[in-house]
């Protein structure tokens, strides 16, 4: 047994929580995607130590910060990269909106796929560009973007692919031969890769993550990675991230707004970060064991309900279920009846599926089923 307790039922209400404030008390949610499990102790101790001082000031990078992220890349993903090419972000949402602009022309085209977690499609579809979404294949269950999805939106004026790796929704981890082929379509077609990926420190089951901007020169010198330990170690309401871009110029156009338009990070976000890096592995384990045993779950369980199928979930919580096999238009609102709330697919580009969030106890989850199960049977 794990000396965390990933079992404990939390209650969450009146946290001003995004995910359970917006139903019913009655309603399980399992949409927005945060975790119901408590950070790591060293997360909170160190937290608990920084609010004990009292005083909250501007504040500026902990000394090594950017070391001890280089050191956490090398250690993880046997990355090596330069402190230079670190840049610290508040949020990787608002680095996708940015970059939509900064690394870009007027007349230029951007490339994003589908169904993708939405702000990398708004950030494309709000940056004032023309856009095209790449349709993902589904391959042995897979969701993958590949090369022939890419030839088909491609035109002269493309200048930026949005990438996300582990894929939002399902959970995709691309392959190192998969990420050669969209890394040598991107020189081919001279396009920038903005590469996001959070969900990097929760790849499941013997998969192994692998930065795009690793693959070889050319794809660091196009590609800026985002990357953040927010939802590797729960703590998003405290956000802070980070850009990785070996190429100056790139870097520069990607900074574009930081310290202006984006603020700097507050204070939590280096507290919760250093300290993650520092003593978290310990915790990020058990976590995995335990998302690894709900996806389990929810891979046999969903897989035993007519009309609904899964997608492989190698990474992170977020399950991709399609409902293309119950005669429903809005999946959503019929689980929601049921007394269970899932990201709809709607917010992916993609009605006829939900996206479900097992982040949660597996008591919860398996009630979450239960209802979901009902909801099926009720048709
Ligand atoms: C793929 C992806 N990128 C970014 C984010 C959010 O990033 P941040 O909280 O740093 O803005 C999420 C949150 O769900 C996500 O799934």
């Amino acid at each position: 047994m794990s000396k965390y307790n990933f079992d404990k039922v939390i209650n969450r209400f009146q946290t001003d929580s995004i995910r359970w404030d917006k139903y019913e008390p009655t309603v399980i949610p399992l949409w927005v995607a945060d975790m119901d499990f408590l950070s790591p102790p060293c997360v909170l101790n160190a937290m608990k130590n920084r609010v004990e001082h009292g005083i909250f000031g501007y504040t500026h990078e902990p000394n090594d910060f950017k070391e001890n992220i280089a050191s956490y890349l090398k250690k993880h993903y046997c990355w090596e990269v330069e402190t230079e090419w670190i840049v610290i972000i508040p949020s990787v949402v608002s680095a996708l909106y940015s970059i939509g602009i900064s690394c870009t022309k007027s007349a230029s085209h951007i490339i994003t796929p589908q169904p993708i977690y939405h702000h990398l499609r708004l950030a494309a579809e709000q940056s004032g560009r023309s856009f095209n979404e790449a349709q993902v294949e589904t391959i042995k269950n897979r969701q993958i973007l590949s090369t022939k999805s890419l030839n088909k939106v491609i035109n002269n004026n493309s200048e930026l692919l949005f990438f996300c790796n582990p894929h939002n929704p399902g959970g995709t981890v691309y392959t190192k031969d998969e990420l050669i082929q969209i890394v040598d379509f991107c020189n081919k077609n001279n396009l920038f890769i903005c590469s996001d990926e959070i969900h990097a420190g929760m790849v499941l089951n013997g998969h192994k993550h692998i930065p795009i901007a690793s693959i070889s020169k050319a794809a660091a010198d196009r590609t800026v990675t985002l990357m953040s330990l927010n939802k590797t170690f729960n703590f998003p309401g405290a956000g802070l991230g980070w850009m990785i871009c070996k190429n100056p110029s790139l870097r520069e156009m990607a900074s574009n707004r930081i310290g202006s338009l984006i603020p700097h990070p507050e204070i939590f976000g280096y507290v919760a970060t250093n300290a993650a890096i520092r003593d978290g592995e310990d915790w990020r384990l058990a976590l995995l064991d335990y998302l690894n045993q709900n996806r389990k779950l929810l891979i046999e369980r969903i897989n035993q309900i007519p009309g609904l199928k899964i997608y492989d979930i190698e990474a992170s919580y977020l399950g991709w279920i399609s409902c293309e096999g119950i005669p429903v238009k809005d999946p959503h609102q019929l689980f929601l009846n049921h007394g269970v709330a899932l990201q709809p697919g709607y917010m992916f580009n993609q009605p006829d599926h939900v996206r479900i969030n097992i982040a949660t106890p597996h008591s919860l989850l398996n009630e979450a089923l239960d209802r979901i199960e009902t909801a099926i049977k009720s048709i």
